[in-house]
C-alpha cells in the first residue's frame, strides 16, 4: 500500500507502478481470462497497458477519449477523440482486455464499454491499475463480467510518475514513506 504524502496525495513510483501490473496481470492469468487483445484507454492506460504486455504478450490497441471539447472546456460527457479503424474486424468475436490506469468516477469506463460492446467482442474484461474507493457516477455494464484491479486505493489524488515534471522530486516523495493515513 503506497502511502499518502502530507497533502493527502498518493505519489507512485515507476518501480511500485510495475509491480502493480504485476499483480494485475497475475490476477488475469488466476481467473483463466486470457484474452486476445488489450486495448488501452488513453492517455493514462498507454503506459499500464504497455507493462501489462511485458507479462501477457498480447497486442495493444488504443482509443483517445476525452472530457473536453474543441473549445478546450470541459464537455457534459465523454467524447471519442480517437477510435480504431476498422473496430468491427478487429474486436468482433475477440476475447478484449480494456486497461485504464485509474477507476475514478467510472464514466469514462462505461462509456468506452458501451462503444465496445457494439461491436460484438466474445468478452471483454476491464483491468484498471487503480480502483478509487468511492461512490461511481459510471456503472460498468452488466455484459462485462470481470473486472480486476491492481491496486484498491482510498478516495485521494493520485500523482503518476509519468505526470511529474521533476522526476527527481517525484520519485524522492513516493519513497519517504511520509504516512499521514
Ligand atoms: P474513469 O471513468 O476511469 O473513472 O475516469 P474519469 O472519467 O472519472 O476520469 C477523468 C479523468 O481524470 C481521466 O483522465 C483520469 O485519468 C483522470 N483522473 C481521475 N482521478 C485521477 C487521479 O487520482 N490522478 C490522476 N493523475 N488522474 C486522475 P483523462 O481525461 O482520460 O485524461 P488522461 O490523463 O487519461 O489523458
Ligand atoms: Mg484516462
Amino acid at each position: 500500500m503506497p502511502h499518502p504524502d502530507i497533502e493527502g496525495k498518493y505519489f507512485l513510483s515507476y518501480e511500485h507502478i510495475h509491480r502493480s501490473v504485476k499483480a494485475l496481470a497475475e490476477r488475469i492469468a488466476t481467473s483463466g481470462f486470457d484474452p486476445d487483445v488489450i486495448v488501452a484507454i488513453g492517455t493514462g492506460g498507454f503506459i499500464p497497458a504497455r507493462i501489462l504486455k511485458t507479462f501477457m504478450n498480447k497486442p495493444i490497441l488504443t482509443v483517445g477519449i476525452s472530457y473536453y471539447g474543441p473549445d478546450n472546456k470541459p464537455a457534459a460527457s465523454p467524447r471519442t477523440i480517437q477510435w480504431i479503424d476498422e473496430v468491427e474486424k478487429k474486436l468482433a468475436g475477440k476475447k478484449v482486455l480494456l486497461v485504464d490506469e485509474v477507476d475514478d468516477s467510472r464514466v469514462t469506463l462505461e462509456y468506452c464499454l458501451r462503444e465496445l460492446l457494439q461491436h460484438r467482442p466474445a468478452e471483454i474484461a476491464v483491468a484498471v491499475l487503480h480502483n478509487k474507493k468511492k461512490e461511481k457516477r459510471g456503472k460498468i455494464p452488466p455484459e462485462v463480467r470481470r473486472y480486476f484491479t491492481g491496486e484498491e486505493l482510498d478516495d485521494k489524488w493520485i500523482c503518476y510518475p509519468w505526470d511529474a515534471q521533476d522526476i527527481g522530486a517525484h520519485e524522492k516523495i513516493s519513497r519517504s514513506g511520509l504516512a499521514a493515513h
